[in-house]
């Protein structure tokens, strides 16, 4: 049997000629950190591809969350998804706050807005919820809700770079949303990620707060942080931007296969897409069980294909986590928990092949076909 080496994803890089351009002209500045030209024109043009109004770039998406938690000062309790990456939690503990777990609906996957309202107290402060796999979440319920107790949306958008609902950004939803731009998203600056605001006074305090709060050389305003991306990170976005729209398109027509292929089977199902523009970075499948979700994975594994159990388990299933909290009882994530053990994500990237698409079809029927 052919053994062959495919990943969930493969890091689409730019051409090394164009990436080469950008490098000379920072050799010849040696100016490589510290708000440099490529990290300004990188967020000016991020902004206009994206249609939002205030973005910042920074290091990575967990000091976007991180940060996005910081500048309004919150405190006490943190209503948040229990399936996703650990960054979204982590930053919430990072921060001192208590995260509290909302279960999810079981069709998109994403923070169920009844139960956002079940779980509030008066320690609650906001709400940070994530369009998981990039599907955007039930703004108009959560919005209400956060309207009714006075709360802060955060909105976790790692996923959902370029998606739009309406016709318009869902990055400006809720008060602050974050993005990732690590190598396995569909736009990407090696490490990376942005934060986008509405007002210009968050914004500038953000500025402060990316770069140690340091105002002048002579006033330090705050306790910020070094969360600065640099002028080589920016350079391999500017090439990227410049490529994403056809990645995207490509991605797209990989996912429409896979579902065609795959939506035969009726033991498969799928996460119930909001209509949207997508970016199609994730093509995630469910199955009837965990075990033949495992057997699947294996099997899979066996020949040199390597899928994710994105996001399994799920958090509430971690002991630094189950630690946490006694007020609000993880067993009752039954939803999160039943999805995190028969999801599996399948690799999806731009120069995947057609043949390997069958391939991977394939060894799905085998297994489930028996
Ligand atoms: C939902 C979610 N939030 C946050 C992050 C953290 O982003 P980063 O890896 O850029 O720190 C990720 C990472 O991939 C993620 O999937």
């Amino acid at each position: 049997m052919k053994k062959i080496s495919i990943n969930v994803t493969k890091t689409e890089l730019p051409s090394l000629a164009e990436y080469y351009r950008y490098l000379k002209k920072i050799w010849r500045s040696s100016w490589i950190t510290n708000n440099g030209q490529y990290v300004q024109q990188l967020e000016s043009r991020l902004a206009e591809y994206l249609g939002v109004k205030y973005l910042l770039l920074v290091a990575n998406g967990t000091l976007a969350l991180q940060l996005a938690l910081k500048v309004f000062k919150l405190e006490g309790e943190i209503i948040t998804t229990p399936f996703t990456f650990p960054a979204t939690t982590n930053a919430i503990i990072w921060e001192g706050l208590t995260p509290v777990f909302a279960d999810i609906n079981p069709e998109t996957f994403n923070i169920n807005p009844e139960e956002i309202e079940k779980k509030i107290t008066p320690r609650t402060s906001a709400i940070l919820a994530v369009h998981v796999y990039g599907n955007p979440c039930h703004h108009d319920k959560i919005k209400k809700i956060a309207a009714r107790h006075r709360l802060k949306i955060i909105y976790d958008a790692a996923h959902a770079f370029g998606v739009t609902y309406h016709g318009t950004s869902i990055l400006n939803w809720g008060d602050i949303s974050t993005l990732s731009f690590h190598a396995t998203k569909i736009f990407s600056t090696a490490e990376g990620g942005a934060l986008i605001v509405k007002s210009k006074k968050l914004y500038e305090r953000l500025k402060l707060l990316r770069n140690f709060g340091i105002k002048n050389e002579e006033k330090v305003k705050l306790a910020g942080i070094n969360a600065k991306m640099n002028e080589l990170q920016a350079a391999l976005g500017l090439c990227n931007l410049d490529l994403v729209d056809g990645r995207i398109e490509k991605n797209k027509k990989i996912f429409k296969l896979y579902r065609q292929s795959l939506g035969v089977n009726r033991q498969i199902m799928f996460q119930k897409l909001i209509s949207a523009k997508h970016n199609y970075c994730y093509m995630p499948v469910l199955f009837p069980n965990r075990r033949i979700r495992d057997s699947v994975y294996n099997r899979f594994l066996s020949r040199g294909i390597k899928p994710r159990k994105y996001f399994y388990p799920d958090l509430t299933a971690f002991d630094y986590i189950k630690k946490l909290s006694n007020k609000n009882p993880f067993s009752s994530m039954t939803i999160s928990r039943n999805i995190a053990g028969r999801v599996l994500c399948l690799p999806i990237y731009s120069s995947l092949k057609y043949g390997d698409i069958k391939t991977i079809v394939g060894i799905i029927n085998k297994e489930l076909d028996g």
